[in-house]
């Protein structure tokens, strides 16, 4: 049996869309999931004049009537969860149909306070994180001193488990950092007094998301951060804790391959990185600060000015081959018009080679060049442009050349933040 399911991944290093093109796509599923991230993730949604900032919620919670999943594979903030439900209730959306994974980490104080002194005694080799905690409770994950959503379910397990693993990180704030450490009645006043108010949304994910498989449900699964800043096809050190790529959600929700039937990448025009970490295509000139400026390129989650590049063509053949796209989504495709010239990197050169695929070590990515395929730019502004025939000669020109370097359709171009500012490309993935 076809499953009607779909993945909304990101080709870059985050930020590229995805929570407009999952609310665009939305509209036709049943059931919208995120499978990996916390609340690093902060993804826009524009719906008509309201803009709403999600961080742990998946894009399809501002329709009511749609089932909400946050998956085994995602790391939870009880607070930052509940002021993100708080804050939706207070605008009216009251979400019907979420469910929590019983097996999701969750995001401890102490994790938010190392993620802070790990990022500080960094100094210039910082990562340049959220600091929201996530990379310290994704390494308590595997380190299987993690605790998670549903141990909270018998309190005197978690009572006696969060006391030994006190003792243990007390030790080393004392020891390693010379900071004071965590008392219970502190995490249960900043963590677990939230943490209870979010179990009534518990159950098994997995189960009720291949129950909802079973009976044909239209799913989205929604990817939070990038391929380039997945732990391990990204550039790492420079990565987030967790695989945003395709092959997460199986991990991260319980199900299997054969299910995840059409994986979409969403990429912006151009390129943007938030953080530090290689960078190839980056512009460190007046057209970057133009783009940024256009694109209000700042982050969602910090607020923090983001990097701008060209696109960058060997990453997202990097990030197509691992995630295996059918369709591309391109977004802010508006804040190209009124360049010149555009550019997309089809090769490197590094050190008098040609590479064609994204390297794996730091060092070789310093040392490469992009080789640019260069494009007469396009002066209109396409922001309420409907349909592909009506963009600006240069602009489909433009497409089709993203088309080629990748070998993938697109399916999507957005022209700005609305849902409404969306143009399909042909047949989209998620029949109704
Ligand atoms: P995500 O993390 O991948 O969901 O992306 P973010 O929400 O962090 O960043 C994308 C930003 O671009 C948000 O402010 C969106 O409202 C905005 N946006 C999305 N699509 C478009 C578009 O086509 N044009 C413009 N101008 N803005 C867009
Ligand atoms: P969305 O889902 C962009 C980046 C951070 C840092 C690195 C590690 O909105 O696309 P972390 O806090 O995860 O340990 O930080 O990853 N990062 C993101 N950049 N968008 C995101 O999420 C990101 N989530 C993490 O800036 O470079
Ligand atoms: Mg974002």
């Amino acid at each position: 049996m076809g499953y009607n399911t779909l993945a909304v991944v990101g080709s870059q290093w985050g930020d590229e869309g995805k929570g407009k093109i999952t609310d665009y796509l939305a509209e036709k599923a049943e059931v919208v999931v995120r499978y990996q991230g916390g609340p690093n993730a902060g993804h826009t949604v524009v719906v008509k004049d309201d803009t709403f900032k999600l961080h742990h919620l998946p894009s399809g919670v501002l329709y009511p009537d749609k089932t909400c999943i946050l998956g085994n594979g995602m790391v939870l903030d009880p607070p930052v969860l509940l002021d993100e439900l708080k804050a939706l209730q207070g605008r009216g959306i009251v979400p019907q149909k979420l469910f929590i994974s019983d097996r999701a980490h969750l995001i401890m104080p102490y994790h938010k306070k190392m993620d802070e002194l790990e990022e500080k005694s960094r100094g210039a080799e910082k990562i340049g994180t959220t600091m929201r905690g996530v990379g310290p409770a994704y390494m308590d994950k595997y380190f299987r001193e993690g605790l998670r959503t549903g141990d909270l379910l018998d309190e005197k397990e978690f009572a006696l488990r969060l006391a030994f693993i006190l003792e243990v990180k007390n030790r080393l704030f004392a020891g390693v950092y010379g900071e004071e450490g965590f008392t219970v009645n502190r995490i249960e006043e900043e963590c677990l007094a939230a943490a209870r108010e979010l179990l009534p949304y518990l159950t098994d994910t997995s189960l009720l998301l291949n129950r909802e498989l079973d009976r044909g449900a239209r799913v989205l699964f929604e990817g939070a951060q990038g391929t380039m800043l997945d732990i391990d096809h990204g550039t790492y050190p420079y990565v987030t804790s967790s695989n945003p790529v395709a092959g997460g959600i199986c991990t991260g929700l319980g199900v299997a391959p054969s299910r995840v039937s059409r994986v979409m990448g969403v990429t912006k025009a151009y390129t943007t990185r938030v953080g530090d970490g290689p960078f190839p295509t980056e512009l460190k000139d007046i057209i970057g600060d133009r783009i940024r400026e256009r694109g209000r390129e700042y982050g969602t989650t910090t607020g923090r000015p983001r990097r701008i590049g060209w696109l960058d063509g060997v990453a997202l053949r990097h990030a197509a081959r691992i995630n295996g796209f059918n369709s591309l989504a391109i977004t802010l495709f508006d804040v190209l018009s009124g360049l010149d010239e555009v550019k997309i990197a089809t090769a490197y050169r590094c050190e008098g080679r040609r590479l064609e695929e994204f390297p794996a070590g730091l060092g070789i990515l310093e040392k490469c060049d992009p080789v640019y395929e260069s494009m007469p730019g396009w002066e209109e502004d396409v922001t309420e442009t409907g349909r592909m025939e009506l963009l600006p000669r240069q602009a489909q020109q433009y497409l089709k050349a993203v088309e080629e370097v990748i070998n993938v359709p697109i399916a999507l171009v957005s022209v700005g933040p609305r849902r409404d500012q969306t143009i399909a490309a042909g047949h989209l993935p998620l029949g109704g």
